[in-house]
């Protein structure tokens, strides 16, 4: 867990303003949730948090760090998807440790991680089934990659 500190963050694409100056400090362990309608601003709100696109202006601060231009796999986090987000080509194992391999994790690093993900979530028994394989439920907690949480923890929730 981390805080997360919003400064007039902002986001133009080409002449439209998008998002216009978010100020917003998230505590520690809170749970909060972003409300509008659509076309608001929600998910690029979220994927500037991520690192997914960058702000126009502002700061991003992580744990008080300033983020605002770092990549996403620097920053700790990462965002599960609305809509279904695995790799449908490999296994559940590949799948849970993709963002580690993206934050250039080396195997014998990563292994110990997966597994780990993978007892915690009780997807011990089916890391080499594609996502296809998987029930709803399974399929869910495949999503919550390895790396999700956070790549230097390497444990999912
Ligand atoms: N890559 C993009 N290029 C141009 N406009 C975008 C892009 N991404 C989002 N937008 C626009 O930014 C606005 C906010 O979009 P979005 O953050 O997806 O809203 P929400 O998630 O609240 O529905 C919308 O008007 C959308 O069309
Ligand atoms: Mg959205």
């Amino acid at each position: 867990m981390a805080e997360v500190e919003l400064r007039d963050v902002r986001k133009s694409f080409g002449a439209v303003q998008v998002i216009d100056g978010v100020n917003l400090t998230i505590g520690d362990g809170a749970f909060v949730v972003f409300v509008g309608p659509s076309g608001s601003g929600k998910s690029t709100l979220l994927r500037m948090i991520a690192g997914l696109e960058t702000a126009s202006g502002g700061k991003i601060m992580i744990d008080g760090h300033d983020v605002t231009y770092a990549e996403p796999a620097e920053r700790g986090i990462a965002m599960v998807f609305q809509s279904y987000a695995h790799y449908p080509h490999v296994n559940v194992y590949e799948n849970i440790a993709f963002n580690l391999r993206l934050s250039k994790m080396s195997r014998p690093e990563i292994d110990p991680r997966v597994k780990e993900a993978a007892r915690i979530l009780r997807l011990e028994a089916l890391l080499q089934r594609a996502p296809a394989q998987l029930s709803g439920g399974a399929a869910s907690a495949c999503r919550h990659r390895a790396g999700d949480r956070a790549p230097s923890q390497g444990v999912p929730v």
